[in-house]
């Protein structure tokens, strides 16, 4: 369900409300329009503001029924508190907005008028601060539903109109805005669904459906024996525990116009990562569920792209299979070829996404790509480094990493890089192998990035590792839909 996004020219004579948003700095008056406004309140909201009732710290929010028939036909006022206003940025407003959308839809009002006036964090244009307001209209407004016996109410927020001159600006941000928001809570779905439901095949169906739904998307899904003969045998050793076969999933995007060199995107999608015969201890290992983040990732940008008829030429591949323990399961010490040709010592079965992501990356030479970027929840070990709130960067280009870092700072998903290089990659010599499939305790992430770079020396590259921002744990369980907004940001300003 969509909100509904407009622009109006802002007339405090005859508004008509049911909540008028208004936002509001720690440290400067309310703005002109507002004060006028006000005068109706007979200084209401000044007073409210300046007697510190409404501290207005970023991401503060405060409610104020008014009584009938004070102020034209306004039943509310939220204020939206911005913070200081020398610290106000990009940031505060995306926290000011998931604020005022909570708020918003806890009180059930069907639309709400918002007041622009010093609402655009600096640098930002129009389009850029509708889009992400369109955004964050859909994040909130999704709800998982799928395998619940009673459903939750809809969200009530119907319409959302923004006091503002810029129509047309305003009107095509929106309608970007809402197409990435689809992406992202295509993303989010999928990664929610249980592993019994969202298996490899799922991903498949998934997929086709959607080329099916689109003009411009191709896609064709390769099962076991097409990967078999296409000697995907890194691959294919993932999947070999499971009654799950593995399935190779290529969305091909070609939007108007666009004659180039696509860019292709390859994510990680373990429907659920048990370890194999490396058994992962018990705790907590039904968010292994969530292991295909990076291929909901590849999912939720294809139907960014696709909503939004994007004139741009993007491949999404994904890699999917399930990782369990079973009688037929690859073995520590098994050692397999690689589509590459590459032999790998698998020491470690639960070091299975760089197994899959190796022959993808191979795979994908056949774009002749602009560049590949690969997403995948890849190592604990970036939580160590990075916490939840970036995710890891690796590249062999720092045109493409520079690009990516600016798409996060823009997106809000940020991201960090972190290094490639010889002393790492020398910790996955094997005495058995061309290349051991895990580098020891030390810097696990950047040896698992160092295992997949063997495999992608082509094309320019970058791999995200999602492994700490994909999904929250705890009360708020459920996936993010990261960094879906970072790649549109990316594709779109290519
Ligand atoms: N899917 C996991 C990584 C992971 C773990 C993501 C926890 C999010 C939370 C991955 O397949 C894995 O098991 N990696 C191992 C690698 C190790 C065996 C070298 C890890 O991180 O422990
Ligand atoms: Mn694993
Ligand atoms: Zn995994």
């Amino acid at each position: 369900m969509r909100v509904k996004i407009q622009a109006v020219p802002a007339n405090y004579e005859q508004l008509k409300s049911e909540c008028l948003i208004v936002p509001v700095y720690t440290d400067k008056p309310l703005s002109k329009g507002v004060q006028l406004f006000d005068k109706k309140l007979k200084g209401f909201l000044k007073q409210v503001v300046s007697s510190g009732d409404f501290s207005a710290e970023a991401g503060q929010t405060m409610l104020l029924p008014l009584p009938a028939g004070s102020a034209a036909s306004c039943q509310r006022v939220l204020l939206a508190g911005l913070g200081k206003s020398a610290e106000y940025d990009s940031n505060r407003y995306r926290q000011a907005l998931a604020a005022l959308f909570q708020c918003l839809l806890n009180v059930k009002v069907k639309s709400a008028h918002l007041v622009s006036d010093q609402l655009l964090p600096k640098g930002w244009s129009v389009v850029e601060g509708v889009k992400a307001l369109a955004i964050a209209g859909q994040q909130h407004s999704y709800r998982y539903q799928t395998t619940l016996s009673e459903k939750k109410p809809p969200a009530t927020l119907k319409s959302l109109t923004l006091l503002s001159n810029d129509r047309k600006n305003t009107a095509a941000a929106v309608k970007a805005g809402q197409a990435i928001g689809t992406g992202i809570n295509t993303a989010r779905e999928l990664g929610n669904l249980p592993g019994n439901i969202c298996t490899p095949r799922y991903l498949g169906r998934k997929a086709q459906s959607m080329g099916r739904k689109y003009d411009n998307l191709s896609v064709s899904v390769l099962g076991d024996k097409k990967l078999a003969a296409l000697g995907m045998n890194s691959m294919l050793s993932v999947a070999r525990g499971s009654k799950e076969p593995a399935q190779l999933i290529s969305m091909h995007y070609k939007g108007a116009q666009s004659q180039s060199e696509p860019l292709v995107i390859v994510g990680k999608g373990i429907t659920f990562d048990t370890g194999g015969i490396s058994l992962k201890p018990g705790a907590e290992m039904d968010e292994m569920k969530f292991d295909m983040c990076g291929a909901a990732s590849v999912f939720g940008v294809i139907t960014a792209l696709a909503e939004m008829k994007a004139p741009v030429h993007v491949v999404g591949v994904v890699a999917a299979a399930e990782n369990m323990p079973g009688s037929q399961a690859t073995k520590p010490g098994d050692i397999v070829t690689s589509m590459s040709g590459k032999t790998i010592e698998i020491l470690n079965t639960d070091a299975e996404g760089r197994l899959v992501l190796c022959d993808a990356l191979t795979y994908v030479e056949r774009y002749k790509p602009r560049a590949v970027i690969d997403i995948a929840t890849l190592t604990g070990a970036v939580i160590i480094a990075l916490g939840h709130h970036k995710t890891g960067l690796f590249s062999n280009d720092d045109r493409l990493a520079n690009s990516l870092f600016e798409s996060g700072e823009r997106s809000g998903n940020f991201v960090w890089r972190l290094p490639l290089g010889e002393a790492y990659s020398k910790q996955l010599k094997s005495n058995f192998a061309d290349l051991a499939n895990i580098g020891g305790r030390s810097a696990g992430s950047v040896t698992a990035a160092s295992f997949l770079a063997e495999f992608a020396g082509k094309y320019p590259w970058a791999h995200l590792d999602i492994a700490g921002t994909a999904w929250h744990s705890g009360e708020k369980k459920g996936a993010t839909g990261v960094p879906v907004a970072l790649l549109v940001d990316y594709i779109l300003g290519q």
